[in-house]
């Protein structure tokens, strides 16, 4: 097979003369930053989800930070969240002087097994540290089971906070009725990123959506260095210009020439969901091909969830009495092929458990089989909405070739 000539990449961003121009438009404008497209900016995060109250800030990360921060977590508090995820819905509650206990996840789906959260919980409560915050991750842009964790989390009076960076536009449903990801219809709050790879970008940046007017107030009293100008939280007012730091808050605005991108973005936003949703099943269509089947498998989508494929993840599957290191050897072997045909795969995750930082700090106790045996498994192939069917098609036939 030839080797085409210029890199296929797993993700990138897809950026228009109508988003330049809108970037442009703001240059010459009033605002850079705190100016007024920052609101219209929310205002679509909040149709885009269906959540009342959107908060932008710079970045998911950011986002999880202040969201842990909301939820009350502090020195002495634990909450959990998926180990095979980006390292930041962890760092959120680390960040607020938490402790995150990692939890396991379902190889088939690469979502958090709830059966392990709901042992996770019970366990930290049976230890006088029931948890106080859940985080479960949409990975890949699937949604694990909301209205289960939700029960779960009440049962400890713990709130959620859903990472749906991956997920913006997927749907889930409870009782028969479809709800959309980051809608908090069964959480507390949700997090987005507008990372390029994402479903539509800003450069850098996130958004906290919610459903709660006090936890939207927090939320934008945390942005902004824990500043208020609520004439009902003054202690004083001097004048027009007072304000007053209510708490020790954070400089994690986004810019108005962000946002400025994010709108232009977000008006292609469909078109973009629908394309990943045609690309996706085109895949799976291939990878349902008899000489492919046994050896390998997309990601499963839990029944009635819709999803907004952020990645498209395939995992090897393990041959009959197959060691873990040995599936692995197999993985990066599959890797290292789709790189020599100038395919940029990725590997969405390495184990939050096997990181250092979380093995010294005492953060990664655990039984993680489920991970560990997805993480030796997976490969994420090319998933991003101005790739075309031959992109699909060569990347398929690089991987046949690679497993024949
Ligand atoms: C699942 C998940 N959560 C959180 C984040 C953090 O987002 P950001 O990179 O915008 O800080 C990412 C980013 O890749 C992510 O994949």
């Amino acid at each position: 097979m030839e080797r085409r000539e210029n890199l296929l990449p797993y993700g990138r961003q897809w950026i228009t003369d109508e988003d330049i121009q809108a970037v442009l438009e703001q240059l010459r404008g009033d605002w850079l930053t705190q100016g007024p497209t920052i609101a219209k900016f929310e205002a679509v995060l909040c149709e885009l989800t269906g959540a009342t109250y959107a908060v932008a800030v710079a970045s998911g990360t950011a986002a999880l930070h202040l969201a842990a921060l909301a939820a009350g977590m502090g020195p002495g508090d634990v909450g959990l969240t998926s180990d095979n995820t980006f390292v930041a819905s962890a760092n959120g509650m680390r960040y607020a002087g938490a402790r995150p206990v990692l939890v396991d996840v379902d190889p088939a789906t690469g979502l958090m097994n709830l059966n392990a959260l709901e042992s996770r919980a019970s366990e930290l409560a049976s230890q006088n540290t029931a948890p106080k915050l859940i985080v479960p991750v949409d990975f890949a842009g699937s949604i694990v089971d909301l209205a289960r964790v939700r029960a779960i989390a009440d049962r400890y009076g713990a709130k959620v906070v859903e990472d749906a960076a991956h997920s913006l536009g997927a749907t889930y449903t409870v009782d028969g009725k479809r709800y959309l990801a980051a809608s908090c219809a069964h959480t507390d709050m949700a997090i987005l990123s507008f990372h390029p790879v994402k479903h539509l970008t800003t450069g850098e940046g996130g958004a906290i959506t919610t459903n709660d007017r006090a936890l939207y107030d927090r939320l934008c009293e945390l942005r902004t260095h824990g500043i208020t100008r609520d004439p009902n939280k003054l202690t004083a007012n001097d004048g027009p210009w007072y304000y007053e730091q209510v708490e020790l808050g954070y400089h994690y605005r986004i810019t108005d020439l962000q946002c400025a991108l994010g709108c232009s973005q977000a008006r292609r936003f469909p078109g973009f969901l629908t394309r990943r949703r045609e690309l996706a099943a085109r895949y799976d269509h291939a990878f349902a091909a008899t000489e492919l089947r046994d050896k390998i498998r997309p990601l499963t989508v839990p029944t009635g969830v819709t999803s907004a494929y952020h990645l498209y993840v395939v995992t090897l599957i393990a041959r009959e009495g197959e060691s873990l290191i040995a599936l692995a050897a197999r993985r990066k072997a599959l890797f290292l092929t789709l790189r020599e045909y100038n395919i940029g795969p990725q590997v969405h995750y390495i184990p939050v458990h096997s990181q250092p930082d979380f093995q010294r700090n005492g953060l990664s106790e655990g039984s993680f089989e489920g991970s560990d045996h997805y993480y030796a498994s997976c490969v994420s192939l090319p998933m991003f909405p101005r790739m075309t069917d031959d992109d699909v098609d060569y990347v398929v036939a690089v991987v046949r070739e690679a497993l024949a």
